[in-house]
């Protein structure tokens, strides 16, 4: 069903509560990366341009349920009236007197930002009494926050319960455009990179993609187990002992399918698993290649690379989700690398489903030349497995 957007709203002088994800990465107080701040801004310029009274509201970080100046919002508020090229009023609390005054005092085209969320016990427990102050005096709520779409707490849904109108911001409406629109009826070759730590986080959304995808390209730990399934021996490395019926189950649902599967042909080892190790590329393992004794795989092979990059060329739509290896450290971070530079050079439509990936593709400068990074980590895997996410499937029908 279709959602009102922030185009169907008329907020001029009405007091609008807009969830953000600011939850933004901060080392000694200060923000080191602003880039969910930044991704707010179209809507809340929209808000601001269209006569709105905008009150802001987010969480920062998991503290315990109580107020805890290590996750306040306030560098969050200073940082957003940098970029908005006007100020932001920051209150020290999320609801209550102060929060109350701070409101009643606005100005249409004023912007304030509320204290995080978690403070307060009612958050996470969608309390219906928290969500009621916290949407106040506003009678419009617009849910930007697509990083925390997959909760159901008071600020994401337990809002939309009381507003007369709720709306998706744009943020929100671009990432379902490219995670649901553009894959819902992708243009094929439709190839799924998908990388990450364990088999077990992925199965749904690996099962859900295959009802899509005519090739995935699997890297990163996760691989390994599939490798251990398949026979192979693996030496040291990491794998999930307790999943490789799992493995063989997703291997034979891809073979019943005609989905092509494709594990990494070769894999970087190391015997040290640290910054500067040596490393080496195994034989592939259908020559032979094994994984020598005490070893560890920690990144795809040469020859992976090689074969990874050569579909991907062919791709029209290529979902990159989890990265390669540990691309943390330089010593393992080349099959990560080299399948970022592949989709970049590609003109495939590719999107990259959030997290660590996203991480991946600016440490290696090549998110310019892709078509969509998500901002959400779980909330971009929940939509990839098919699920509503609650942030999104309370919002008003058109
Ligand atoms: C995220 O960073 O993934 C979102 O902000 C959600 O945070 P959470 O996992 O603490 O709910």
């Amino acid at each position: 069903m279709a959602k009102l957007t922030v185009r169907d709203l008329d907020v001029a002088g009405k007091q609008v509560l807009m969830r953000v994800d600011f939850n933004v990465p901060l080392k000694d107080g200060a923000i080191t990366n602003d880039a969910r701040i930044a991704a707010a801004l179209p809507t809340i310029k929209y808000l601001v341009e269209h006569g709105a009274r905008l009150v802001l509201c987010s969480h920062l970080g998991r503290p315990a349920n109580e107020p805890d100046p290590v996750f306040s919002l306030a560098p969050a508020a200073v940082r957003l009236g940098e970029l908005l090229g006007k100020p932001v009023t920051f209150v020290p609390e999320a609801i209550g007197d102060k929060a109350d005054a701070a409101r009643a005092a606005m100005k249409d085209g004023d912007v304030i930002l509320l204290e995080n969320v978690r403070f307060y016990p009612g958050e996470k427990k969608n309390n219906p009494e928290f969500a009621k102050a916290l949407l106040g005096a506003a009678t419009i709520f617009v849910n930007d926050a697509f990083g925390s779409a997959h909760r159901a707490h008071s600020s994401t849904e337990g809002v939309t319960h009381f507003a007369e109108k709720s709306a998706m911001g744009f943020l929100i409406e671009r990432e379902l455009e490219y995670l649901e629109g553009k894959l819902d009826n992708p243009e094929h070759p439709f190839v799924v990179i998908m990388g990450g730590a364990k088999v077990s986080d992925k199965i749904e959304v690996l099962s859900k993609l295959m009802e899509k995808a005519d090739t995935f390209l699997i890297g990163g730990a996760m691989a390994n187990t599939f490798l251990a399934a398949e026979g192979y021996d693996l030496g040291a490395s990491k794998i999930e002992g307790d999943k490789l019926d799992l493995a063989r189950q997703i291997l034979a649902e891809a073979k019943a399918k005609n989905v092509q599967f494709l594990l990494p042909a070769d894999v970087r080892v190391a015997m040290k698993f640290e910054d500067g190790a040596e490393t080496t590329c195994t034989a592939p393992f259908a020559e032979g290649g094994k994984v020598c004794e005490g070893g560890m795989a920690i990144d795809i092979g040469d020859k992976a690379i090689a074969e990874f990059a050569a579909i991907i060329k062919n791709a029209k739509t290529v979902l990159w989700n989890g990265p390669m290896g540990v691309f943390e450290m330089d010593c393992f971070a080349k099959g990560t690398k080299e399948i970022a530079e592949a989709l970049a050079d590609s003109s495939a439509i590719s999107i990259v489903g959030g997290g660590d990936s996203v991480t991946a593709a600016k440490k290696f400068k090549v998110q310019d030349k892709l078509s969509f990074c998500s901002t959400g980590g779980g909330a971009s895997l929940e939509l990839l497995e098919g699920k509503i996410l609650p942030g999104v499937g309370a919002l008003t029908d058109k």
